[in-house]
């Protein structure tokens, strides 16, 4: 039974192959990456590293050749580049006669109005389309989305947001990686569609969560979405993202990341690492 993961130089893919390292032999693991070079390191420990561009159907067919249980981790980029290169990844798992696809989706992908649900709704559908078994990994938001305001509460900011009370379910890109490797190692994950996340937070609660981190009182400043950008604009934040990291406020402020589900921990057999860790470890503390 061979486990092929793409993205595997990602920041997710690699924890997921680490997390499937510690649960199957080398010898069952493939993981298709754009640069073979970058996943040298999992050659070494006896992964079958292979050259798969989602830009590349043919490499793709050839990267997936032989595999049983195939993930494929979305790409970056815009939405139209990623329905695209996602669909190339389908048809070339089709081709290959895969057994089973897991995806790396996006909270309630059929019905979100986050506008980045798109992509996973059409790539969704694009596996359902092959009538391969499939789960589909809804992932909430990785904690890690929060580093460069964690990093600015360390260096004496306050934590701002346009969401008001908006509710996130925030846990660890790790687990994220954990249940993903059960779901491709394991089984019973037929056509089952996973709402992954860790319990619901507003950006209060992650302040209170990062005064319990840091051992200091974290403020709250509430502002409207144009105070947002300009305050994300001094911050560094490039005028290109700008209207991004106001849309995902407005998204959360609009309760689209507010997905309750106990999926996360009975998939990992534990609850979701403490937000007060994962901080701790975004922020370099013990
Ligand atoms: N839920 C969330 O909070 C959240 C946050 C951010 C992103 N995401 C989504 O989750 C995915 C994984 O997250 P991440 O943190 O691991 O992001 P990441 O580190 O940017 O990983 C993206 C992966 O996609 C690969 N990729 C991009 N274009 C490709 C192509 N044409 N052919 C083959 N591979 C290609 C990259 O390959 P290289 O290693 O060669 O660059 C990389 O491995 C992201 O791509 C995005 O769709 C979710």
């Amino acid at each position: 039974m061979k486990l092929l993961v793409t993205g595997a130089t990602g920041h997710l893919g690699s924890l997921i192959v680490k997390a499937l390292l510690e649960r199957v032999p080398a010898e069952r693991i493939a993981v298709s990456v754009r640069d073979p070079q970058k996943a040298a390191a999992l050659a070494e420990q006896g992964v079958d590293v292979r050259r798969g561009d989602f830009d590349d159907p043919a490499s793709l067919e050839q990267a997936f050749a032989g595999v049983d249980r195939l993930l494929i981790v979305s790409t970056d980029g815009d939405t139209q580049t990623r329905i695209r290169q996602h669909a190339n990844a389908v048809e070339a798992a089709r081709n290959a006669g895969v057994g089973f696809i897991a995806y790396t989706s996006a909270p309630n992908a059929q019905e979100s109005e986050l506008f980045l649900a798109e992509v996973h709704r059409e790539t969704e559908n694009a596996i359902r389309a092959t009538g391969i078994p499939y789960a589909f990994l809804r992932n909430n938001w990785y904690i890690e989305n929060e580093a460069g305001a964690i990093q600015g509460i360390v260096a004496g900011a306050p934590l701002v947001t346009s969401a008001e009370n908006g509710k996130v379910g925030w846990a660890a890109r790790s687990d994220y990686a954990e249940a993903a490797a059960a779901v491709l190692a394991g089984d019973r994950h037929d056509n089952k569609v996973y709402e992954l996340g860790g319990p619901l937070r507003s950006y209060a609660d992650l302040a209170s969560a990062t005064s319990e981190a840091l051992g200091r009182e974290v403020p709250v400043q509430q502002v409207d979405d144009d105070a947002y950008a300009d305050i994300m604009k001094s911050a560094g934040v490039p005028e290109f993202a700008l209207p991004i990291v106001v849309a995902i406020q407005q998204a959360i402020r609009a309760g689209t990341l507010a997905v309750e589900s106990n999926d996360l921990e009975n998939l990992i057999g534990r609850p979701a690492t403490p937000l007060t860790q994962a901080i701790k470890e975004i922020a370099g503390v013990q």
